[in-house]
C-alpha cells in the first residue's frame, strides 16, 4: 500500500484529497494556503520568444492562466479522477465552451429534454440559429428513444446526471455506450451530483460539467463553471474558449471556490442525509400531490440512482394539491426556508418555478396541472426544515 503523501493526491482518499490536492502554499511567507493572487499579469523569462504560450501549467496573463485558477483546476481534477480540467466564469461559460469547441456548422446533438435553462436555450434556439446546429430533444433515460434519435451527423449527447428540475436519471455508463458507437462524444452535466457523489468519467463519460456556483464552492458567494476529461479534449477548451472568448473565472472566485471545496464530502452526506428526511416527509403529508427525489422508492430512476450514486442528491420537486395559488401561499408562510434561485448553498433555498413556456411542454403532466416547487436542501437542522414545512402546509 503507498503511504498517503500530501503532494501527490493518487496516494489519498477522497477527504484528504479535497483538502490537500491543489494546495499550492505560499512560497515567499511560508504560509501554508494558497494566496490569493490577483495579479493578472505575470514576470516573462528574459527572453520571451522562448515562451510557450501553450503552456498553461505556467502562468502568464490570468486569461491564459493565473495561479489560483491553476490550484483550483489541480484539486477538481484529483477529485473528479480527470486528467485535466479547464475553469470558466461561470457553469454556463462552460456548457457554452464545450459547445463551441466540439460543435460545428451542420452537426447534430441529442440533449436531455429534461435540461436546465441556458442549456436549453442554446440548443432550442441560439446554436442551430445561429450556427446551423440542430438538436433532438429526447428522454435520455429512455435509451430507445436516444438511440432512436442517433444520426449519421451527430457529434455529442449531452445530459444532466440529475434533471434539473425534474430529477429525472440518466444511465450515464448506458449512454456512454451509445455514443461511443455512434462515434459521438458524450458529454455530461453532473452539477446535481459533484464528487463525492458521483463521478461520471469512471463510467465513461467523455466531457463532465459542473457549475461551480453550487454544491463545489457550497457558499453562495462565488459563480464558476468547469470542464473535466482526458488531456486531449481539455486542451482543445484550454486553447479555444478559454483563451478566446475569455469567460475567465477571477482570482478571487477561484481561491473562493477552492475554499469551498475543502469541505464539500461533509457537505455532501449532510445535503443528501437532510433532503431524504425531507422527501420522506413530504411524501406522506397529505397536502402534497407528488415528490420527485431520486431517494425515494417510487421514483423512476431509483434503481439507476442507488447502483450509480453515493447518495441522491440534495433536489427534490413537489407539488402540493390546490393549485397555483396554494403553492405561493405555502412559500409566502415559510420562516426558514427562503424563496431564491440557486442550490447547493448553506442555505434550503426554494423556487416556484413557472408552467408555461417550451421546455416546461417536455416536464411529466403533474407539473402543468398542478405547478411545482423545486426544493434545495441546505444544511440546516434537518428538524428544523421539516418543521417550517409542517407549520406552512398546516396553514
Ligand atoms: C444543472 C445546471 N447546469 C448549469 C447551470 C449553470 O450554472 P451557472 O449559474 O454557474 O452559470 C445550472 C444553474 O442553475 C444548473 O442547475
Amino acid at each position: 500500500m503507498t503511504a498517503p503523501d500530501k503532494h501527490d493526491p493518487h496516494t489519498l482518499n477522497f477527504s484528504s484529497a479535497a483538502v490537500h490536492a491543489g494546495n499550492r502554499g505560499e512560497e515567499s511567507t511560508g504560509g501554508v494556503l494558497t494566496p490569493l493572487v490577483l495579479a493578472n499579469s505575470y514576470n516573462l523569462p528574459p527572453d520571451p520568444t522562448e515562451v510557450d504560450w501553450s503552456d498553461w501549467r505556467v502562468p502568464l496573463y490570468t486569461r491564459n492562466s493565473g495561479f489560483n485558477q491553476l490550484s483550483l483546476q489541480e484539486k477538481l481534477a484529483a477529485l473528479e479522477g480527470a486528467e485535466d480540467c479547464v475553469v470558466f466564469a461561470s457553469g454556463v461559460g462552460a456548457l457554452y465552451s464545450v459547445f463551441f469547441s466540439f460543435l460545428n456548422s451542420g452537426d447534430h446533438v441529442i440533449v436531455s429534454d429534461n435540461t436546465y435553462e441556458a442549456t436549453w436555450r442554446l440548443f432550442a434556439e441560439l446554436l442551430p440559429q445561429k450556427y446551423n446546429i440542430e438538436a433532438s430533444f429526447v428522454d435520455t433515460s429512455n435509451l430507445d428513444e436516444v438511440k432512436t434519435a442517433l444520426r449519421p451527423n451527430t457529434r455529442l449527447i449531452v445530459t444532466e446526471t440529475i434533471a434539473n428540475p425534474t430529477t429525472r436519471v440518466s444511465d450515464v455508463a448506458a449512454l456512454a455506450a451509445i455514443a461511443h458507437d455512434a462515434d459521438a462524444l458524450f458529454a455530461v452535466d453532473s452539477t446535481f451530483t459533484p464528487p463525492p457523489t458521483y463521478r461520471p468519467l469512471r463510467d465513461g463519460a467523455d466531457l463532465v460539467i459542473h457549475s461551480l456556483t453550487k454544491y463545489i464552492n457550497g457558499h453562495g458567494d462565488a459563480m464558476g463553471g468547469a470542464v473535466l476529461g482526458s488531456a486531449d479534449l481539455i486542451a482543445e477548451l484550454k486553447s479555444d474558449p478559454m483563451v478566446d472568448l475569455g469567460a475567465t473565472i477571477s482570482p478571487f472566485n477561484a481561491w473562493l471556490i477552492s475554499r469551498g471545496l475543502v469541505t464539500l464530502p461533509l457537505r455532501m452526506k449532510q445535503h443528501q442525509d437532510s433532503a431524504l428526511q425531507v422527501a420522506q416527509f413530504l411524501s406522506a403529508h397529505p397536502s402534497v400531490a407528488y415528490v420527485d427525489y431520486p431517494g425515494l422508492p417510487d421514483h423512476p430512476g431509483h434503481k439507476v440512482a442507488s447502483r450509480q450514486f453515493d447518495g441522491f442528491g440534495g433536489l427534490m420537486a413537489f407539488g402540493l394539491k390546490g393549485g397555483h395559488s396554494a403553492h405561493n401561499e405555502f412559500v409566502s408562510r415559510l420562516r426558514l426556508i427562503t424563496s431564491a434561485v440557486s442550490l447547493g448553498h448553506p442555505e434550503t433555498l426554494i423556487v416556484h418555478v413557472g408552467t408555461d413556456g417550451p421546455r416546461v411542454t417536455y416536464y411529466p403532466e403533474r407539473y402543468k396541472e398542478l405547478g411545482h416547487l423545486r426544493l434545495a436542501v441546505g444544511l440546516e437542522d434537518p428538524a428544523d426544515l421539516i418543521a417550517d414545512i409542517a407549520q406552512a402546509l398546516a396553514k
